[in-house]
This record gives structure tokens, C-alpha cells and sequence, in this order.
């Protein structure tokens, strides 16, 4: 049997270690022992409070979008992936996917990237969710080197990919944070802004120029003068995980691990503080 956190109800008490039946490889698929899957805001949200009526199917769900391990398993069609090699994976819960708090899951080829053994697990994992959604709402932003952005919640998970990804470009980085109040960067003509806060960034957009750039991962800011503004979802993309695994293991993207806990510990992982860097369960 495999072991999974599994969440019956609101609120860590609904938190339990459960036995569940052995995954298996299906065709196309493969198979992954999971070594860490990190807890990201969006797992804690849905311990506490809930999200009601929008949970998919029914309890006991299974949480977790992204995971470190090694390959056990090879479904048919999947030729250029072998048992053995270190894994980035990345599964949306939310939609369908499998959660990835578990000890043994298969995922889609194209949810799985190979990663190497420069990244320890507890580390890799944390590039899952939050590499690629930077990669994505920086490729949608569209900036080129030499241009200019302002990163909000840069020191968040993904805020902090977005910035380093910017700066591994050439474009000029500027931050902010719950502390820093938009009127510091008014006028300052920048060529965009990334919104990786769970705050609505339109209060910021006088710090860029007209026709600039506003993306966000959360609150779109209200267009204005020309700025092109969206709202970017993450989505599977395997070159784009395979490009995140590359920048990890070449060291381009750094992570900070506050705190790896043993599944057995959910409850405390699930409340620990992780304003210092991302929380992580191993298993
Ligand atoms: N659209 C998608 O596909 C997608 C994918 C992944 C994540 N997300 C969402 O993106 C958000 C960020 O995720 P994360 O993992 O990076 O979270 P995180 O690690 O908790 O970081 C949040 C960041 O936002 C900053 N912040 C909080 N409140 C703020 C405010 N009122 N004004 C300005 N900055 C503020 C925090 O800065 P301080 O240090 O100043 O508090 C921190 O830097 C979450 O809401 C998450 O659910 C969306």
C-alpha cells in the first residue's frame, strides 16, 4: 500500500495519514516514488478555510501540486524517461489531476521533467508549481532585455522565480512588497509589472509607462492607458518544466526551503510558518 495526507473536511484536524492502493503506470504515463511535495498557499487555503462548493468531486481529497522523486516505472509509450532517473513533477488537483501528497503517483509524460541529483528533493519540489507559473506569466509578459519590471510579492514563491528568471534575461528588477507602498515607484516609466501578491496590483500600474505590461498571477490590474493588463493561470507544459528543471540543477533558480517535514507530521507542516520560505513534506 502507499500512503497519501488526505483531507476529509475544513481545518488541519481533517488531515490524516491514510493508506491508499498502489498507483500503476498507465499507457503514456509514468510511475514516481515522491520523495517531497511542497505545501503552497493554495493547499493551505483549501485546509483552511475551504473552498466550499468549488472543492472537486468529493472528500477525502488529496492535495499537493508539485513533487521531487525517482522514476519506479515506465507506462507503454514512454521511451525517453528511465526508471531510476530524479524527477520534477507537476499535477493540477484542482482540475482532475492527481494531488501529490502521496508516496506513489502516476503522472503524464508531460507533467514530468528530469531533473538530476544537483537539487535535493525537499528543494526540487518547490520549482514545481512556482517555476512554472513564473516561467509562464514572465513569457506572457512579453519583456525583453534591457526593459525594465516591477516584480510585486518577489519574496513570495513565485514572485521570487519571476525576479530571478527577469534577471537571468537582462531586465532591470525592481520589488515590492507588502511594505512598500505603490507612490515609491510612481512616474517611474518601467516597461511592466508581474503581480504575484495576493493584493490587486492596480494601485501600482502608475509606475509604468503607457502601452507597458501588467500580468499577474492573481488580481488583474484595471487596463489603463494602453496597458496591455491579463490574468495568467498556470497550465502543464513540458518544455516549460523541463526548462525550469534545467535552470534549477544549473543553479540559475535558487529556492529557500524553511521547513521539510515527515508526512506523518501533515498537521504541523500544514500550520507552520512559511513566510521564510516554502514548507515541504517528505515522504
Ligand atoms: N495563477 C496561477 O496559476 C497561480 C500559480 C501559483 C500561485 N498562484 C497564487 O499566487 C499567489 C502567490 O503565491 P506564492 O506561492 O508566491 O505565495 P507566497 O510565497 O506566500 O508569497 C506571497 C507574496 O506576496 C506578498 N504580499 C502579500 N500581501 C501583499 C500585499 N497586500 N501587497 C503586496 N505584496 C503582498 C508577500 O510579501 P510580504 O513578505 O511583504 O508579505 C509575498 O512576497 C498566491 O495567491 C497563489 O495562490 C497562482
Amino acid at each position: 500500500m502507499a500512503k497519501a495526507i488526505t483531507l476529509t473536511g475544513v481545518g488541519v484536524a481533517s488531515l490524516r495519514l491514510s493508506e491508499i492502493p498502489d498507483a500503476v503506470a498507465g499507457p503514456g504515463e509514468i510511475l514516481i516514488a515522491v520523495e517531497a511535495a511542497s505545501i503552497n498557499p493554495v493547499d493551505r487555503a483549501a485546509v483552511d478555510p475551504g473552498y466550499g462548493d468549488k472543492m472537486p468531486g468529493s472528500a477525502p481529497w488529496i492535495l499537493g501540486w508539485d513533487l521531487a522523486g525517482r522514476v519506479t516505472a515506465l507506462g507503454s509509450g514512454v521511451d525517453d524517461i528511465a526508471v531510476g532517473d530524479r524527477v520534477l513533477g507537476f499535477s493540477q488537483w484542482f482540475k482532475g489531476g492527481p494531488g501529490l501528497h502521496r508516496s506513489l503517483v502516476a503522472l503524464p509524460r508531460d507533467n514530468v521533467a528530469v531533473a538530476g541529483d544537483a537539487v535535493p528533493a525537499d528543494e526540487l519540489t518547490t520549482f514545481g508549481l512556482n517555476g512554472l507559473t513564473a516561467l509562464q506569466v514572465l513569457d506572457a509578459a512579453g519583456l525583453e532585455e534591457g526593459q525594465t519590471l516591477l516584480v510585486i510579492g518577489a519574496s513570495g514563491g513565485v514572485g521570487g522565480f519571476v525576479a530571478q528568471l527577469a534577471d537571468s534575461r537582462g531586465i532591470t528588477v525592481l520589488t515590492a512588497g507588502r511594505d512598500t507602498p505603490p507612490a515609491d515607484f510612481a512616474g517611474m516609466e518601467l516597461d511592466g509589472l508581474i503581480n504575484t501578491a495576493p493584493a490587486d496590483p492596480t494601485s501600482y500600474l502608475e509606475a509604468v509607462r503607457d502601452d507597458g505590461v501588467a500580468t499577474s498571477v492573481t488580481t488583474p490590474a484595471e487596463a489603463e492607458r494602453g496597458i496591455r493588463s491579463s490574468r495568467v493561470g498556470v497550465r502543464v507544459d513540458r518544455a516549460g518544466l523541463e526548462t525550469v528543471a534545467g535552470l534549477a540543477e544549473r543553479g540559475v533558480l535558487r529556492t529557500t526551503v524553511a521547513a521539510a517535514y515527515p508526512a506523518e507530521q501533515a498537521a504541523w507542516a500544514f500550520e507552520a510558518d512559511g513566510s521564510a520560505g516554502r514548507i515541504v513534506l517528505t515522504f
